[in-house]
């Protein structure tokens, strides 16, 4: 049994990651009816968080559906961030997450994020006050380290864990990486057996079918993986690990008429959270991934992408059932 504090998750738990414009209310609440056993909310500056801006506010609704859920932040200021996880934590999250990974420039240039990973006594501090600041359980987020020559995630992780935090994810690559190259996990395995390291460690890092995620837990020995970009226009990969754990059986992929009806599902959340002509526009993104690897599927999407209307967009949604039924 993993457990978060005394957050309780089960064996071998799948983590949903939290992804700036994709891990919203609508997108967790597929990933959770597939299976996800912990949602992370987008990041939230804390800086937007303490001046009250709307978007950063906005990024606070959570659902009882949800739990457990984390509320994940970001920022540069050892007060702001103080601060933010205060006010983070009246929106009765299940636990506060800190963000020492993100590598982009907006971001890892101003402070904040991966950029933490230059300055370990800065990052000791800072989840330090957070700790004593909330009475929830505060886990962090963070990559390998900045670059190749400074990986220094095993210092992170010991004097994160000597300091409070109940959980420790590694995304297997360094800032400068970005997004490039395969994520190296064995760094994460290491921390894993490493006999001083007592709190869950999850790994994180192209996990992309059950396999992976079977490899993964065999040879780094992890605590539980998050999984992001494989997730999106694709959140049966939660069922998907979780069956084949259980009975060793590889699940069919969704029929078309599952993919018709969880993106319909999304679009339906989409709308009811952030309003029809918000909800409509900020769902185009996902269509794409939906309904990947389709025939002919251009001119629907088209229609799915460029429609303003509420009504003909859940019609093109239900004619793409008929209309690849009857070629079927
Ligand atoms: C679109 C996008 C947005 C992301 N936003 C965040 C974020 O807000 N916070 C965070 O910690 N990581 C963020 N990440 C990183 C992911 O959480 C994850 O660490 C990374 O994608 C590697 O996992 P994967 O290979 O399963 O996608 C983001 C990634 C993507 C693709």
């Amino acid at each position: 049994m993993t457990k978060i504090g005394n957050i309780e998750l089960g064996e071998f738990p799948l983590l949903l990651a939290p992804m700036e414009d994709v891990s919203d209310p609508p997108f967790r609440h597929v990933c959770k009816e597939q299976g996800a056993d912990m949602l992370y909310t987008e990041f939230v500056s804390s800086e937007g968080l303490i001046r009250d801006a709307a978007k950063s506010i906005k990024k606070l609704d959570i659902f009882e559906h949800e739990r457990p859920i984390g509320i994940q932040l970001f920022g540069s200021s050892i007060e702001s961030m103080r601060e933010a996880a205060i006010i983070a934590e009246k929106a009765n999250p299940n636990l506060i997450d800190i963000n020492y990974g993100c590598p982009v420039k907006q971001v890892a240039c101003k402070g904040a994020g991966a950029a933490l990973l230059q300055d370990i006594p800065k990052m000791v501090q800072m989840t330090s006050e957070i700790v004593k600041a909330v009475s929830l359980p505060v886990t962090v987020k963070t990559r390998l380290g900045w670059d190749d020559s400074t990986k220094n995630v095993m210092e992170v992780a010991e004097r994160l864990q000597d300091i409070g935090i109940s959980a420790l994810t590694i995304h297997g690559r360094t800032r400068k990486q970005m997004y490039k190259g395969p994520a190296d996990w064995r760094l994460i395995g290491d921390i894993k057996n490493n006999q001083r390291i007592k709190i869950p460690i999850f790994g994180n890092g192209d996990v992309s079918s059950p396999a992976v995620a079977e490899d993964m837990r065999n040879r780094y020995g992890v605590d539980g993986v998050m999984i992001g970009r494989a997730s999106i226009g694709y959140p049966w990969i939660f069922r998907e690990i979780k069956q084949y754990f259980k009975t060793g059986e590889i699940i069919a992929p969704p029929t078309l008429e599952e993919r018709i009806s969880v993106c319909r599902t999304h679009l339906v959340k989409s709308v009811e959270w952030k309003g029809e002509r918000l909800g409509i526009l900020e769902m185009r993104k996902h269509y794409g991934s939906y309904f990947k690897g389709m025939d002919n599927f251009k001119d629907f999407r088209m229609k799915l992408v460029t429609s303003d209307s509420y009504a003909q967009i859940l019609e093109t949604l239900e004619d793409i059932g008929r209309v690849y039924s009857e070629v079927a």
